[in-house]
């Protein structure tokens, strides 16, 4: 039987294809110049100009070669080697330092020996990961004393619902892995792939994070998605998508800024 890392990987290697292609991710725009980071994400990293930054499942690198566009010495890890390719092959066009590892991220410590400033993950990453603990040990191993850590992640209530948001079919809490044979969220879609994946509620991400040594600054929740990545859904201002039966009901999205503490 397949791992669900065999099973994740291949599949994020045939969504990297589709994605590269997609209006979704305009790969043109973004190498016209357009940065791929949301309001969320830049407002609560601040100036990153001269900060180191690990950013955990980059996928092909759109935001890790913003970060260094903005003055950030940038390295993505992810764990699609076709990603990775991709994303070493937009930085060279993009002029980028921006620098790449395939990676699962638990094994991250046997592939990069060196600290940031600031560790960074967002939207659609730490549903691919099993258990949080050995996440946030990981995130607390490559940050500096008093680093910065922010994740920006889609909201746990919403992978509670159905593809319509119709019905409630998951549990809030975490359970048994989730196996699912889908469609990815780009518009041209192809072809369906099988993944693995759990749901985290908040209280698993925000005590993973405490348990590894880290103090938490704030956590947000928005009632939007800056992506449009999900069924029935509504541009209610420029930029800002949910649910348009659901309106302003659920929250979308969550971001957690953490610090390190200095042990
Ligand atoms: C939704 S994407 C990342 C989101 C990013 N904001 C984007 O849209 O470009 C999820 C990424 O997680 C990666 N991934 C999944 N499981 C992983 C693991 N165990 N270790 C490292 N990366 C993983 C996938 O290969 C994929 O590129």
């Amino acid at each position: 039987m397949k791992s669900y890392l065999e099973i994740n990987k291949n599949s994020w290697n045939n969504r990297t294809a589709v994605h590269l292609e997609s209006e979704f991710y305009d790969v043109k725009s973004f190498l016209e110049g357009k940065s791929s980071l949301n309001s969320i994400e830049l407002n609560l990293l601040g100036n990153v100009e001269g900060k180191s930054i690990l950013h955990l499942q980059c996928h092909f690198g759109q935001d890790t070669i913003s970060l260094s566009r903005l003055g950030a010495k940038s390295v993505g890890v992810d764990l699609s080697d076709k990603a990775i390719e991709a994303g070493r092959e937009l930085a060279l066009k993009d002029n980028s330092d921006a620098r790449f590892i395939c990676s699962d991220i638990y094994d991250l410590p046997n592939h990069l020996d060196e600290k940031f400033d600031i560790v960074f993950t967002s939207y659609g990453t730490i549903g691919w990961l099993p258990d949080l603990d050995k996440w946030a040990k990981v995130v607390s191993r490559f940050l500096k004393p008093q680093g910065k850590f922010l994740i920006v992640e889609f909201h746990p209530v919403v992978w509670m619902f159905d593809d319509d948001f119709q019905l409630i079919e998951c549990k809030y809490f975490k359970s048994d892995a989730i196996k699912t044979t889908e469609e990815t969220y780009t518009e041209n879609a192809e072809q369906k792939d099988d993944f693995v994946t759990w749901n985290h509620s908040l209280s698993e991400v925000i005590n993973s994070l405490i348990s590894s040594g880290l103090q938490i600054n704030s956590l947000d929740e928005y009632d939007y998605s800056p992506y449009n990545c999900f069924n029935q859904t509504e541009e209610f201002e420029s930029g800002k998508f949910r649910i348009k039966h659901l309106e302003n009901k659920i929250p979308m999205v969550y971001s957690v800024l953490a610090t390190k503490g200095n042990i």
